[in-house]
């Protein structure tokens, strides 16, 4: 569909932002639904953040991703949060909303000419996607499972948590920084967080570390602690490269692996449903992804 007069858009602002999959994601699958909508990146330093969502109210952008440094920045800038939001402390989608004739707020795309009031609305989509990916790429279902967690930064923090919701039995909190890992501990509620390797067999080790980026980077774990051999299956929040040494080794000691590609796939998935209000299509997004990331779709 030709860019015209009609034409909305969504946008993802960050810093840095060259890299991004998003536009590559979600350009094919707004072009799928009919919409005639696109979806735009921007480099954008966090001192303009307050004035760039103004920007993108007053234009009547469909929506907002947010990615580094601008998630927890954006809290205080929304006119309404979502419980996702609220509980993951991050804002990573906004919808832009207009009170309709009943004086509910709605998505604009509900509108064919939104009105001049238009509220912020900021949601998480995170979360859920890291349960959403280990139960669909890696068919682990957390309820009363015994987890290895290697990472207690944001990401680390987020999935732990996320974890325990879901009603995970046993989670074991290993990160460089150990004082991190036990605060995190300590923030846990619904499951004990032990602090270390386990002793026994786990059923899934999940790598929320940066270490695998690099090609230089050592394992996320040590080796003389824990085989990997005593888990069934891995994790890597890593999608670039798509193998890691920690998931190659993982699949050499016969685990079931799966890498990060699909959070990102399931967070923009979710966060397209809250614009559309339609079912993301997630094969042509996923396809999308994979051929803007590894250059094809195997
Ligand atoms: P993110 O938001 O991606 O989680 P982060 O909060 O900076 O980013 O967390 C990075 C994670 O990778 C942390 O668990 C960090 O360990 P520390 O808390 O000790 O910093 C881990 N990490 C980064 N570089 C590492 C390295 N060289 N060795 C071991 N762990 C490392």
């Amino acid at each position: 569909m030709p860019i015209d007069a009609s034409t909305r858009f969504c946008a993802v602002y960050g810093h840095p932002i060259r890299h991004s999959a998003s536009p590559a994601m979600h350009n094919p699958a707004m072009a799928a639904l009919g919409l005639n909508w696109r979806y735009l990146a921007f480099e954008l330093h966090p001192d303009n953040l307050r004035s760039a969502i103004a920007g993108a109210k007053a234009m009547k952008f469909i929506g907002l991703n947010l990615t580094v440094p601008h998630k927890l920045l954006a809290l205080e800038m929304m006119d309404a949060l979502d419980e996702s939001a609220r509980t993951w402390g991050a804002v990573n989608t906004i919808r832009f909303e207009a009170k309709a004739t009943d004086g509910q707020w709605q998505p604009l795309h509900m509108f064919s000419e939104p009105p001049n009031d238009i509220r912020a609305h900021g949601f998480n989509t995170d979360a859920d996607a890291i349960t959403r990916a280990l139960r669909e790429d890696l068919k682990f279902e957390p309820r009363g499972k015994s987890v290895l967690l290697l990472g207690a930064g944001g990401a680390g923090r987020v999935a732990a948590l996320k974890l325990a919701q879901e009603g995970v039995g046993e989670l074991h909190l290993v990160n460089r920084t150990t004082s991190k890992a036990e605060q995190l501990a300590a923030e846990l509620k619904g499951v004990r967080g032990h602090v270390g390797y386990p002793k026994n067999e786990v059923d899934l080790v999940l790598n929320a570390t940066s270490l695998g980026l690099r090609s230089t980077d050592a394992l996320p774990f040590d080796p003389k602690a824990f085989s990997l051999s005593r888990a069934t299956a891995a994790y890597d929040m890593i999608y670039r490269p798509a193998e890691t040494p920690f998931l190659r080794a993982a699949a050499e000691a016969g685990c079931r692996t799966a890498n990060g590609l699909g959070m990102l796939l399931y967070q923009g998935a979710k966060a397209l449903e809250l614009w559309t209000g339609k079912i993301a299509p997630i094969s042509i997004m996923r396809e999308a992804l994979m051929k803007n990331v590894y250059g094809s779709s195997i």
